[in-house]
């Protein structure tokens, strides 16, 4: 699966622009402020519905616009599909497929997989366990079609249960609730167990190609103690949830331990390490996804030379083209990419002030 054309309105400092973009390696180089990473930003967009920038999306509205839209068209075996995205000023959004008006925005991320990695996110996965546990999810979900709605049905109790916390309500109160969510949590922790195991398959070779040195290992923990059951561990610590407001344990708290001998990854990595293993991360599960359900994500790379020597860069570019599939780069100078690469990138796109060329 790839996009063949791709076309930006009124998105941060792009007023209009068109790509035609091709199979393989995409690269997009530009100076500092002329537009790289909000083109990465707008295919984003048109997978997850957000940014990967910044939480308030109506921010990437062009200063002097009322909306944004990003439209593309993509291929793949069964044909080509065009997805349309626009969103307003006040929040408005409308998302269409072929046409067709589409309510949910899990469906964008079903239709269009992306893996990004940007200088942020890779920071983000060593800072907290929220964007490691959407790893492991985002994997979660493209790999069983159970996901989706137990962890809806999941987050739907928990909050109605931390609620109930919150009103005083007695354990009795509770224990209807509790059994509901031990249901769902169980079949959303079984799921995300499977993901991380085969997931780790695939890791493998990847780090030991990355990072051949280094031992790094990665582990899948599910929220609360291995060794006990929930239904009893939301029972014994009603007393201490209903202090606090909130459940303690639970699938919400589930994580994705990397560690280094027995220190965390980001204690015993340097950053151009930590930047490969993230890449490693993010490659595997793509890989994954392809060899679970035959389809490729499209890879979105910000600054990949950045923080990374030539070798690395080398290293990094085969596995991503070696994916097979559609890769985007964006790089200040075009020769930091070219130069590590054996064959010519696809396509090269010059960005000057929000305006974008297609360079021979
Ligand atoms: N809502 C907006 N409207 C107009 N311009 C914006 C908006 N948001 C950001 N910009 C501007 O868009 C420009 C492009 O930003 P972008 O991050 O895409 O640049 P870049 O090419 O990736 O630069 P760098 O090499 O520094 O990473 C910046 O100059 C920024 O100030
Ligand atoms: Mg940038």
């Amino acid at each position: 699966m790839s996009l063949i054309r791709l076309k930006i309105d009124t998105f941060r400092n792009i007023d209009s622009a068109q790509l035609l973009p091709g199979d393989g390696l995409n690269l997009i180089y530009g100076l500092n402020g002329s537009g790289k990473t909000s083109i990465l930003e707008a295919i984003y967009f048109l997978g997850m519905g957000r940014s990967f920038r910044s939480h308030l999306s109506q921010r990437v509205i062009n200063t002097d616009a009322d909306q944004l839209t990003v439209f593309a068209v993509m291929q793949h075996a069964r044909g080509e599909d065009k997805v349309g995205f626009r969103r307003s000023r006040n929040g408005d959004t409308e998302v269409r497929i072929n046409g067709d008006k589409v309510k949910r925005l899990s469906v964008l991320a079903e239709t269009l997989p992306i893996q990004v990695i940007t200088p942020e996110s890779f920071s983000l996965l060593f800072e907290g366990p929220k964007s490691r546990r959407q790893f492991i999810d985002w994997g979660a979900f493209h790999s069983d079609p159970h996901f989706y709605q137990a962890w809806t049905n999941t987050r739907r109790i928990l909050k109605q249960r931390n609620q109930l916390l919150r009103d005083g309500s007695s354990y009795s109160n509770i224990q209807f609730w509790d059994r509901e969510l031990v249901r769902y949590a169980e079949q959303v922790t079984s799921i995300r167990n499977a993901y991380v195991d085969s997931l780790n398959e695939l890791l493998k070779g990847i780090i030991g190609e990355f990072l051949p040195r280094v031992s790094v290992k990665v582990s899948f923990t599910r929220g609360w103690d291995s060794k006990t059951d929930l239904a009893q561990l939301l029972e014994t610590q009603y007393q201490r949830d209903l202090s606090l407001g909130h459940t303690v344990s639970g699938p919400h708290k589930a994580d994705l331990r990397l560690r280094v001998g027995n220190l965390p990854a980001q204690d015993a990595l340097s950053r151009g390490q930590l930047k490969l293993l993230v890449c490693a991360l993010r490659i595997a599960q793509g890989k994954l996804l392809k060899q679970q359900s035959d389809k490729n994500s499209i890879y979105l790379v910000d600054d990949l030379p950045s923080e990374l020597d030539a070798d690395h860069r080398r290293l990094l570019l085969k596995q991503l083209t070696d994916t097979g599939a559609q890769v985007f780069v964006t790089a200040i100078e075009p020769s930091a990419i070219v130069d590590s690469l054996h064959r010519a990138p696809s396509r090269m796109f010059h960005v000057e002030h929000g305006r974008v060329t297609q360079v021979e």
